[in-house]
């Protein structure tokens, strides 16, 4: 089954992240980035997953709302806009919580004890006890969080696709369970009607044509045709999208990863940058300080003697020049350093240059939000209002199809 028919809205994207504190090269390469990318084609969510930081981090909460205010800040300064994307933070829209409680009814516990970072995590935070209710449901919060706005694509690392999978069986048992109305064909039916002449005739041929024949091309373009009618309500859009495969309407559309490309961003010491291992680069950190890491960041360690020739495939700086260096200067570098043509501060110069020249833009979009506490507070509070328009319209079709709907 190709996912895309059952989506909802393939123009919509939905991520979040944990709200660590400043941000570093790493995420900004690793996430940030992309997401910059992504909230100029398509309509975007981004918010603060302030729940999740709880499930492992409940004994100290301090940190939490500083946090949060510091990373919103580093997403603006990054180039996140607010007027092309909806920025929020996950508490202030309690629909998460909502949907999470009523996926929870439905969602076998084994389910959840199989996802891999349920026992990695217990096993690496050894001196957390993360033997709780909160830390199982992890997963299914980030469900919650996910199908709540109905979005075609969730852009994550290579470390969240298991989540996303397990949000595409949870959606896939509750439009199983809930999906089937008595009259499914027969309301199909009408709402094919109700789809206006040609685009009536196309549907059914198109129908046909993935039914008879498996035609995959079919199905989407079948799903491209309820995308952009504009007529159809939500209901009926869902029960034809239900009724393309045949089976019930698609409440909660499955979405798809958009798998990131994550370059390899080294630290400091080589080994990957993180927080955890205090050996990064801040998005923000002072030029001088940038430079001074730089200059002492480890080298492929053959390379004692500035005569010495070195291997770039064994030197971390060397994939720092494969994230912001043209192929030239790659070449240069690679060249250089295997004929000891040039020394490790002369290879690791053009590089200074470009994180410099990065953070720096980064560091002047921020400032004004570092002064501005309010301007980040609206942000994000009309981020909020916005999300939760799209919350309502979801939860809405959840209760009536859990049947709470009290009309
Ligand atoms: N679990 C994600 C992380 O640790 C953060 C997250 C929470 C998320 N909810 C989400 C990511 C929904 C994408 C979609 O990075
Ligand atoms: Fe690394 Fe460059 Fe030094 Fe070679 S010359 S070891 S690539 S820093």
């Amino acid at each position: 089954m190709t996912a895309l028919a059952t989506h909802a809205s393939n123009a919509r994207v939905l991520s979040g992240m944990r709200p660590t504190g400043q941000l570093h090269l790493g995420n900004y390469h690793g996430a940030l980035k992309n997401w910059i990318d992504l909230q100029y084609q398509y309509e975007c969510y981004f918010f603060v997953a302030d729940w999740h930081a709880l499930t492992t981090g409940y004994d100290d909460p301090s940190a939490i709302e500083e946090n949060t205010y510091q990373m919103v800040i580093d997403w603006l300064g990054a180039g996140l806009n607010p007027s092309a994307c909806t920025m929020f933070i996950q508490s202030r829209v309690p629909e998460h919580a909502e949907l999470h409680l009523l996926l929870s009814m439905i969602t076998p516990l084994g389910w959840l004890e199989r996802v891999p970072s349920y026992k990695d995590q217990q096993e690496q935070l050894k001196e957390k006890d993360l033997a709780t209710y909160g830390f199982l449901g992890y997963p299914l919060l980030q469900s919650a969080d996910i199908l709540l706005y109905r979005p075609g694509y969730v852009p994550v690392g290579e470390d969240q696709v298991a989540h996303v999978e397990i949000t595409r069986e949870i959606a896939r048992r509750f439009n199983h369970l809930y999906g089937r109305e008595t009259d499914f064909a027969d309301k199909a039916e009408k709402a094919v009607k109700r789809l206006g002449g040609k685009s009536a005739e196309l549907y059914k041929e198109l129908r046909k044509a993935y039914q008879e024949s498996g035609d995959a091309d079919a199905l989407t373009r079948a799903a491209a045709l309820l995308e952009g009618n504009a007529r159809l309500t939500v209901a009926d859009r869902e029960r034809l999208q239900g009724y393309l495969e045949g089976t019930g309407r698609m409440i909660l559309p499955e979405p798809d990863v958009l798998l990131t490309a994550t370059p390899k961003v080294p630290g400091l010491d080589g080994r990957k940058m993180s927080k955890s291992y205090h050996n990064t680069i801040g998005l923000r950190e002072e030029p001088d300080q940038v430079v001074k890491k730089l200059k002492a960041m480890q080298t492929d360690p053959a390379r004692a003697r500035r005569t010495d020739p070195g291997d770039p495939a064994k030197c971390p700086v060397f994939d720092l020049h494969r994230v912001y260096s043209s192929s030239e200067t790659r070449e240069w570098a690679s060249a250089g350093c295997q004929s000891a043509g040039i020394g490790c501060l002369e290879c690791k110069k053009p590089l200074i240059d470009a994180v410099v020249v990065e953070i720096e833009s980064i560091r002047a979009r921020a400032r004004e939000y570092e002064e501005n506490r309010d301007a980040v507070r609206s942000i994000l509070s009309e981020g909020a209002d916005k999300a939760r328009e799209t919350a309502r319209d979801t939860m809405a079709d959840v209760r009536a199809a859990m049947g709470l709907e009290y009309r």
